[in-house]
């Protein structure tokens, strides 16, 4: 089950985690870094996305490439991995990210249907750009939006305000999709229809302010 898509005029998309396997980076890599692999990755993502929260909350905001950097740093930290070429390597990985594999084929057909097809994210321009252009995107996107207009992230309603400010639409005609479940409860609570892409089932957060739809892969889009 979808929005009603008549409704909606512009999808936006998350970047990291919903059009883009963020641990594809690390994947990569995987037999340079060995049994911790998996575990570093996790705890690159979750202090990349901790740090956008706690920069924001201090009234800073660091272009997301650098939080992405420090955490880095901190999970190579962590599980005592000191090797400058494996930095570089991984950092190297995550401006050309692989996409899930239905995202090409779901974005040209909601372009197709005459829809905006949008990005909205955290990371700066450069790295986004270049996200897409590796993944092959590019002539599946309208625009891609930076949260550093805004000087804050996401969840901030500042960040979900470009949106509007950009496309010129209201926000009942924007259908969101977010994998992070913070990312969606901040736009749901913004007033843009929310779907969760809840790639890896995981249990339902945030009951109050996330009244959305969830699906498993961005496939459901296109379902009736
Ligand atoms: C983004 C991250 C937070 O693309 O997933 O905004």
């Amino acid at each position: 089950m979808t929005h009603n898509k008549t409704a909606t005029s512009a999808y936006v998309f998350d970047a990291y985690g919903t059009l883009f396997d963020v641990h594809s980076a690390v994947a990569a890599h995987s037999n340079r870094i060995g049994r911790d692999a998996e575990a570093m990755s996790e705890l690159w993502r979750a202090r990349q996305v901790e740090y956008s929260w706690t920069y924001s909350l201090m009234g800073r905001a660091p272009d997301f490439w650098v939080l992405t950097q420090q955490s880095l740093d901190y999970a190579m930290a962590r599980f005592g991995i000191q090797d400058d070429g494996l930095r570089t390597d991984l950092l190297t990985s995550y401006l050309k990210l692989g996409a899930y594999p239905e995202v090409p084929g779901v974005l040209r057909r909601l372009k197709e249907a005459g829809k905006q097809v949008v990005i909205l994210s955290n990371g700066t321009q450069a790295m986004v750009q270049s996200a897409v252009q590796a993944a092959g995107l590019a002539n599946h996107v309208d625009k891609v939006l930076s949260v550093d207009p805004a000087g804050i992230f996401k969840p901030s309603p500042r960040v979900y305000q470009l949106v509007l400010d950009s496309l010129g639409v209201s926000a009942e005609q924007v259908s969101f999709q977010s994998s992070n479940a913070w990312d969606a409860a901040g736009a749901g609570s913004f007033g843009f229809r929310v779907v969760w892409v809840n790639r890896r089932h995981l249990p339902p957060e945030y009951p109050f302010e996330f009244p959305s739809v969830e699906i498993d892969t961005l496939d459901a889009l296109l379902q009736a």
